[in-house]
């Protein structure tokens, strides 16, 4: 694997059609609920990405069985609490918060151990977000602070929980809705905004769910303990890969794309809301609704001007993977643009707002910070020259990528250490795509 890439020019007037990844958080979703249904179930267009292909793996060891025929993963669930595997079994979930801490959920009446761990980033990450809820719920969780390795024993004592999600975690709900699967009565859930692909996915396998959507936060009542049937699924393109050629054909010239049959659920479109509040040039055009979720041909086109942004916190949840990408929009603003309670940021598979604020100021943009708060200082003509080495950020996916998009953009030399390695995580063609586009990466 080549581990470093040189990027040494702009791409400029690429028109294309291309179809990028599928949706990571709905693969991983449908794999763990194909998981506990009855039946065979039969995912396509499955992401094929070191996160989801982890997510396969889990469940095996849980002793859940799955063939590939042709395209298609076909799942055997075995119903409800139907895992089979020994005391101290280990799963791996290897870079994946949203693997980690949804299994967990669906753990919660297993009555063998189960050990979960995974690679340097996931283990910095904060586990007892959902670790607190369910042992709530009588689940036994042993751990060294908050983090992994995590040893956990369900129990066939399960009582159901009142819970108040507040950081607008949609991993926290969702390992709470699937905990509440196993779990008798019914289990209540008031939670702050975030994506909703498993209430989603819940009310088209029929799962009993009530769901009452207030302004700011969301009320779900789930009821135990019903079994529920296999399904076909196929999984639309995701709007965070997407992400990376909206922003790319935005700021380079005489450019367009249409990226096909991408997911734009409500709850994933805050970069498209911010974008073009910024002047982008985005169109959906195709739309469809696919079980539950919608979904849409994505167009843009070259952006002549970008205008600063004020942006309100109410659409960080919706764009919460994406601001690495903002950033690189408001770094060629004609202003300057404001962004307000990003501490998640720093909660990811590297702390992005840091590593994005280092990146801006290699740049020569102006940054402010304060706290979780920070301002860029826009401008508009930018074009960089001289040298950029990016290094040394836990090999975040979503980081390697944007220096890649900063790279074809503005210019420079630059060389981004370890990309291959890193991108395989959410998006293995990622580079593939890029030179399709006429990019030269050396
Ligand atoms: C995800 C939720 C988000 C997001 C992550 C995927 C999901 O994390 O950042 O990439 O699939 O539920 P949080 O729930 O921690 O905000």
């Amino acid at each position: 694997m080549q581990n470093k890439i040189l990027i040494k020019n702009k791409i400029t007037q690429f028109k294309k059609k291309i179809e990028v990844s599928s949706d990571k958080s709905l693969s991983i979703r449908a794999v763990l609920l194909a998981s506990q249904a009855v039946g065979k179930s039969k995912l396509s267009k499955l992401l094929e990405s070191e996160d989801v292909l982890n997510t396969l793996k889990a469940i095996k060891k849980l002793g859940i069985k799955y063939k590939k025929k042709g395209k298609i993963y076909e799942i055997h669930g075995n119903g409800l609490n139907g895992f089979k595997a020994k005391n101290n079994t280990i799963i791996d979930a290897g870079n994946s918060g949203t693997l980690g801490r949804l299994i967990l959920g669906l753990l919660v009446k297993f009555e063998k151990k189960i050990k979960l761990v995974g690679d340097e980033s996931l283990s910095k990450r904060d586990f007892s977000r959902v670790t607190e809820p369910l042992k709530n719920f009588g689940a036994n969780i042993k751990s060294k602070g908050n983090f992994l390795p995590i040893i956990m024993q369900g129990t066939n004592f399960l009582r159901p929980i009142k819970y108040a999600e507040n950081k607008g975690s949609a991993q926290c709900k969702s390992a709470v809705m699937l905990a509440a699967l196993n779990t008798p009565g019914t289990t209540f859930i008031k939670a702050k905004k975030s994506r909703d692909h498993t209430e989603r996915l819940f009310k088209i396998l029929n799962i009993s769910m009530k769901l009452i959507k207030k302004k700011n936060y969301d009320l779900i009542e789930v009821k135990g303990l019903k079994q529920f049937n296999s399904f076909e699924y196929i999984v639309p393109g995701d709007i965070s890969s997407s992400a990376f050629f909206i922003v790319l054909t935005a700021l380079s010239n005489n450019s367009q794309i249409t990226i096909k049959n991408i997911n734009i659920n409500e709850s994933r479109i805050g970069i498209i809301k911010i974008l073009k509040k910024m002047n982008c040039k985005i169109l959906f055009k195709n739309k469809k609704i696919y079980k539950g979720e919608p979904t849409a041909d994505i167009f843009v086109k070259s952006s002549k001007k970008i205008k600063p942004i004020n942006c309100s916190s109410y659409l960080n949840s919706s764009a919460i993977d994406e601001f690495l990408l903002i950033f690189l929009c408001a770094a060629k603003a004609n202003g300057v643009s404001r962004f307000r309670n990003l501490g998640e940021l720093n909660k990811k598979e590297s702390p992005r707002l840091d590593l994005a604020i280092k990146m801006l100021k290699m740049m020569g943009i102006k940054v402010w910070r304060k706290k979780d708060n920070i301002n860029i200082y826009g401008k508009q003509n930018l074009n960089l020259s001289g040298n950029f080495h990016i290094k040394n950020y836990q090999k975040d996916h979503r980081v390697a990528m944007t220096a890649v998009i900063a790279a074809l953009s503005y210019g420079g030399n630059w060389k981004i250490e370890d990309v291959e390695e890193s991108i395989k995580t959410s998006f293995p063609n990622f580079l593939k795509i890029i030179k399709k586009l006429g990019a030269k990466i050396y």
